[in-house]
């Protein structure tokens, strides 16, 4: 399948660093090699002085890996692109050359910030209006500002480049096929939706416990924590996503009001040593590997007391869900990984009796790599045909061809904003962790402790 992309350049600022070689390049190397970006030229600039042959064998490393999987056009496209890219030496937080670069690549340029937040938001501090071409589209990366105020802050800035449609707030987990998965499981089932609300759903758990730890990302991570790093922005999206009102359509418009309004019916309620928790990994053992007590890993103060592991209740105060808590987790170092959301419906009013066995709560789970779907029902078991017992429907949804920033990428270049974070969203992001955050700046909820490679700490 080919497309025509509405941005002719993708220019990479940051192309020197880690996100860019990990995520960015493999992501849009799997979306050349489909054909859907035929035509797009790729300029990479970063602060680092790298040769044309630094450059080159970065780019040759994502794109042989797809490469390998891909048709013959899909390699031509690739070998094209690989050919024409170039590497400018550049720091875009100078006043000059950013304006300098885009004046001098064909447009509408899209322009992926792959740099540090600050870093970003004083690179677009610099730009004059004039200085941007029009249809030019910008790119930016989690986390969006450091908290309400700077998201609006950073939101205005980038107005006064482009209008809303132009500017992609990247959430990759919205590119995820799963969490796409869950706007078709929802809205195509018509016995799903009707008992989809606070008179049939007891809880809705989104968790994401990871079996990795720091993997060297302290620079970044111990300024973070779990619950800026994946609560205030993946999670609340997948949350929203699961919670959201019927859309019209699944056009951008809709869908991000619908996301929109849910968000703005939530909040995680004080006390918050009752609706969160936080927690932090100690030495121990992931896989075989040694694992070092998070406060003694490189590059991390442990005075910080950042947390590895996150948990908030939510509460959306609307009619249909008044009441449901909603879990988020997510915590890192763990000795399971678990990507899901479970949802549980509530006991059945009244079970016959005359039933032996076990009668438990209906739940649906929707695995997140591998994307899965589960509905443990209750059964007539084999054997003694009074007794009930546990089934579970599975399901393989639908993976998709591309890698989850390949399909964020995509949307930006063809210029669908669907997949990309609205402003008002970013900034009712922060508003719901904020207080969260300033409760456990103040020390208001004790900071736990967890084994490297247990299931997290002791439940309460
Ligand atoms: C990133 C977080 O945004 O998402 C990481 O910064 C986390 O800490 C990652 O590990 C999880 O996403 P994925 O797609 O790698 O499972």
């Amino acid at each position: 399948m080919t497309s025509q992309t509405t941005v002719k350049t993708l220019l990479i600022l940051g192309a020197s660093g880690d996100l860019t070689g990990r995520l960015l390049l493999p992501g849009l190397a799997r979306l050349v090699a489909t054909g859907r970006a035929a035509g797009l030229l790729l300029v990479g600039a970063g602060s680092d002085p790298w040769s044309p042959e630094q450059w080159q064998e970065r780019v040759h490393t994502a794109f042989d890996a797809a490469a390998e999987t891909a048709t013959d056009a899909g390699r031509d496209a690739l070998a094209a692109m690989a050919k024409s890219t170039e590497y400018h030496q550049a720091d875009v937080t100078a006043d000059g050359p950013l304006a300098e670069l885009l004046a001098g690549l064909e447009g509408p340029v899209a322009v992926y910030f792959a740099l540090p937040p600050q870093v970003s938001q004083k690179a677009c501090e610099i730009l004059r209006p004039e200085q941007v071409p029009a249809g030019t589209r910008l790119v930016m990366e989690k986390p969006f500002g450091a908290g309400e105020e700077s998201a609006r802050e950073l939101n205005r800035t980038l107005l006064s480049l482009v209008p809303e449609d132009h500017i992609h707030r990247v959430d990759h987990f919205l590119g995820k096929a799963t969490v796409l998965n869950i706007l078709g499981l929802r809205f195509a089932n018509n016995f799903l939706e009707p008992v989809w609300n606070r008179d049939h759903i007891a809880k809705v758990e989104i968790i994401f416990d990871e079996d990795l730890a720091l993997e060297g990302r302290a620079r970044y991570y111990d300024g973070a924590g779990a619950l800026r790093d994946m609560i205030q922005s993946h999670l609340l999206q997948i949350m929203a996503l699961l919670a959201i009102e019927p859309p019209a359509t699944i056009g951008e418009r809709d869908l991000r009001d619908a996301i929109a309004a849910v968000l703005r019916a939530s909040s995680i309620k004080p006390p918050y040593t009752d609706s969160t928790r936080r927690a932090r990994y100690l030495a121990g053992s992931l896989g075989g590997k040694d694992i070092p007590d998070y406060a003694a890993e490189e590059g991390v103060d442990p005075d910080r007391n950042t947390e590895t592991l996150a948990e908030v209740r939510v509460d959306i105060d609307n009619w249909r869900w008044k009441g449901v808590p909603f879990i988020l987790r997510s915590g890192k170092a763990l000795g399971t990984k678990r990507k899901e959301a479970v949802v549980t419906f509530r006991p059945v009013p009244h079970l016959p009796a005359g039933f032996t066995g076990r009668d438990t709560p209906n739940t649906l789970r929707i695995g997140f790599g591998p994307d899965t779907l589960e509905l443990d029902v209750d059964v007539n078991g084999p054997g003694d045909i009074f007794s009930l017992d546990r089934a579970a429907l599975v399901a393989e949804l639908n993976a998709s061809e591309l890698l989850p920033y390949g399909e964020v990428l995509e949307g930006v270049l063809t210029g669908d904003p669907l997949l990309s974070v609205r402003g008002d969203t970013a900034e009712e992001c922060w508003r719901i962790v904020e207080p969260v955050l300033a409760a456990w700046a103040a020390g208001k909820v004790p900071l736990e402790e967890y084994r490297a490679g247990s299931g997290g700490p002791a439940p309460e």
